[in-house]
Formats: C-alpha cells, structure tokens, sequence
C-alpha cells in the first residue's frame, strides 16, 4: 500500500489557508478516499503522474481534461520555453494570436471569428453575452454543465450567492428531448440555446439538426458549448462529428495539452459586436503562453491517428467494463455511460449501501492499484492497449468487492477509511 505522508501534511497547511485545500472542486481530497489517496503531484510523464510521496500513478484523469497529448510533452513544452524566453503576456498583442485565431477559423466548423479568453466559464459566459446582445433578449435555456458564473450557476441547486433575479433567467432544458425544448422556447423571447452536444450516450439522431431548426425558428442563437468535447472526439469538435453548424462555440479545456486558454468562435455578426461595444475583455486574454502550447497541441492533434487511438483504446475500456459489470451481476448498481473517447462509470446504492459507499469502494480499489480517476475517464496520446487493460484489471478488483459489500450488505472490512465526500452530492 502507498503511502501519503507528505500528502496529508501539506492537506492540513492547505485546509487553514484555502478552502477545500484545491482550487477545482472536482480535484480536492473529498473527491478520494480520505486518507487514503494521494493529494500533491509533483510531476506527469505522458499518462503518468508522480506524487509529493513518491508514488506513481497512471493517471485516467488528465487534470479533469486539458492533458490531452500527455504530461510534460515535448512539443508543446519546446514552444512553451520558446515563448517563455520572449514573453509571457505583453504590451502589444503576439503574432501566435493570429496564427491562433486563423487556425481554429479552419478547424472549428462555425468560426469566422474567434475571441480568446481563460477558462471554459469565460467562454460560455462571452457566449451568452453575445447571443443577448444579437437578440435584444436575456432569456437563456441550457443543458449540461457551463460553468461558475451567474448566469450558469444560478439555474443549479448550487446557487447560494447568485441574485434571484439573475437565477430567474436560466432555466434547463432536458437533452435528447425536443418536446422539452420547443415547449420552453415558445412564448419566452429566448436569447441563447445553449447545450453540451455530447452528453451520456450521445445525441440522438438528427438530435442536434433539429435543435438548431428549432432554436433559430424562435428566433434564439444555438451555442454549442465544446469545452469538454472540442478536440476530444474530433479537432472541429462535436459539430465537426456531427455535421451541425451552431451560431457560437465556446472551447477550452482540450486546446492546449493543460495550458491556460479558452475561446468563443463562430459567426462574424455576433463577434462583430465586440467592436461596438459588447463587452469581453481580460487581461490575460491574449497570453502568449496559451497561444503557443494550443498552436502546438493543435499541430501534433492535426496528424493523422490520434483520434483512432483514442477511439480504439476507448473501446477496450468501455466494452471491458460492460463485459465485467455482466460478470459480477452488477447491472443494478454500476452502469457505463459516455462515448469510448471519454466515459465512465456511475453508481447506485443498494440495501443498506448508498451510492457513495459504491464510489468508495471502486475509488479506494483503483488508488490501491497504482490508478488514479473519478468517475469518469479521460484518455490521452500516451494510453495504450497495456494501460486500458491494466484499468481494466484493477476495475475488476473494485467489482469484485462492491459484489462482496452487497451480498453482505455492508462495506465492513472492505473500506479502510474515509469515504467520497463531494461537496455536492445528489438526493439520494
Ligand atoms: C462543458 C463545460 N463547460 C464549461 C466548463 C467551465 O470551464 P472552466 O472550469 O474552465 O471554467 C466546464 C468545466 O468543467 C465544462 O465541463
């Protein structure tokens, strides 16, 4: 068993100074067995990371998505350096913006223009200015998840903190259902439509065709947020996959192998408004350093056989776990949800377990295996065949004792410590 000394101590300073002792929920220690996973990394290598303790793990999570080539890839670290040894942010704007913008102009279906900005909640929020802007109207419908801001947030049950007002002009559409859509649009003068377009399994057929019919037919701008699946599962993202132009795009995570750099693109008559005075701005919206490593992880992204990869070794993970979830008579309890290029599991209680008693199990047997994921699954360049069959075998250990926990109705003598504890958790 690892160890995590190092870990803990720097967790105890944390907590004292800086709430949840991590900056992304998603990545603090209560999404892990307490006590008994690491916290700290010291360093990654391709689709490994090493902790403050010493210990390696491959790493499934890929910092919740943006390592998308690998840890520490040359590439994009030789431009980095390359960059660093110029400038990092500057008075007058790098060249790499336009190279950049021209760029994603030629892989992102919809763009005509692009605008850079910082993180994801940046581009979804310039998104929607944008598309009030176009209309004249503030309504907004979405679906999925788009970030921290107001607007988002405040339609979520995680919205202590956000005006009412504000919370009253979001609400959330239901995916993969057009009734549900169309009977919000009608009569509500909606400004933005805006959705994960692949969400679980995927868009039904024609799904996204028609949401975008029906979108334009109220009169709304249809805003697909890419930030999880742009460069995922293609280089143009979902609407390169699916053949559907939306309005506006707003990318992020995947664009730059774990560098800071998020956009919205699309269609010059919405971006045109910036110059008459719709308001997205930043300081370090133009950073050279993101621009560098997205031009970077975009070269190497370009080459052809990344995405089959990707598939191939989703398709070992995704199909191994349905065949091992049969095995063990756990249909009930776990179930596989997503696209091979980015899935995972989700769980369910059973008698006297909750769900998080499940997680914990399968959490707990995945770290005591030299593995590091959540939930949900996340691939780089660097996963292979060997690293999808060594997920695949340390998943089979966990099943084996969530079986174990139900025919005895109890986690006793399985779990040895602290449960996941996610700040937010569902009903039941
Ligand atoms: C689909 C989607 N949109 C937007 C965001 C917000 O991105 P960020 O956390 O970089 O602000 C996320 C983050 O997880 C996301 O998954």
């Amino acid at each position: 068993m690892c160890r995590f000394d190092k870990s803990q101590e720097l967790l105890k300073r944390e907590l004292k100074v800086s709430p949840l002792a991590a900056q992304t929920y998603s990545k603090s220690y209560r999404y892990f067995c307490e006590g008994l996973a690491p916290s700290y990394m010291e360093r990654g290598e391709e689709c490994y990371v090493y902790d403050v303790d010493g210990n390696k793990f491959l790493d499934f999570m890929c910092a919740l998505g943006p390592v998308i080539l690998g840890y520490n890839n040359k590439e994009v670290n030789d431009a980095v350096i390359a960059q660093v040894n110029k400038f990092a942010s500057g008075s007058l704007q790098s060249e790499l913006e336009v190279e950049l913008a021209e760029k994603l102009c030629e892989i992102i279906p919809c763009a005509e223009m692009v605008r850079f900005v910082k993180n994801g909640s940046d581009a979804t929020t310039a998104a929607i200015r944008l598309a009030r802007a176009y209309t004249g109207r503030e309504k907004v419908l979405m679906s999925g998840y788009h970030g921290m801001h107001d607007w988002s947030i405040g339609a979520s049950e995680n919205n202590k903190g956000v005006p009412k007002a504000v919370c009253e002009l979001t609400k959330n559409f239901k995916y993969n259902d057009l009734g549900d859509l169309e009977s919000k649009l009608k009569g509500n003068d909606v400004a933005a439509v805006i959705l994960e377009p692949i969400q679980a399994d995927g868009p039904q057929s024609d799904y996204l065709e028609c949401v975008k019919e029906i979108t334009h037919r109220y009169g709304a701008v249809l805003i697909f947020d890419e930030v999880v699946s742009g460069f995922r599962y293609a280089l143009g993202g979902a609407s390169e996959l699916y053949g559907v132009k939306p309005d506006l795009v707003a990318i992020g995570k995947g664009m730059a192998n774990g560098y800071a750099i998020s956009a919205v693109a699309g269609k010059r008559e919405l971006l045109d408004q910036i110059e008459q005075g719709v308001f997205i701005s930043t300081t370090f919206g133009g950073d050279s350093i993101g621009l560098a490593a997205s031009l970077a992880t975009i070269r190497v992204l370009e080459r052809p056989g990344f995405y089959e990869h990707i598939e191939n070794v989703g398709k070992i993970m995704r199909n191994g776990m349905i065949d091992l979830i049969d095995k063990y008579g756990l249909n009930d309890i776990l179930s596989v949800c997503g696209l091979p290029a980015h899935c995972g599991l989700s769980f369910e209680g059973h008698g006297s377990l909750s769900y998080l008693d499940v997680h914990s199990i399968y959490s707990q047997t995945m770290i005591d295996n030299g593995i590091l994921v959540f939930a949900v699954y996340n691939l780089n360049a660097a996963h292979s065949k060997e690293e999808a069959q060594r997920y695949l075998a340390a998943s089979e250990k966990a099943f084996d004792l969530i079986r174990k926990a139900i025919d005895q109705d109890s986690v006793d003598g399985i779990l040895r410590g602290g449960k996941v504890n996610p700040v937010f958790k569902r009903n039941k």
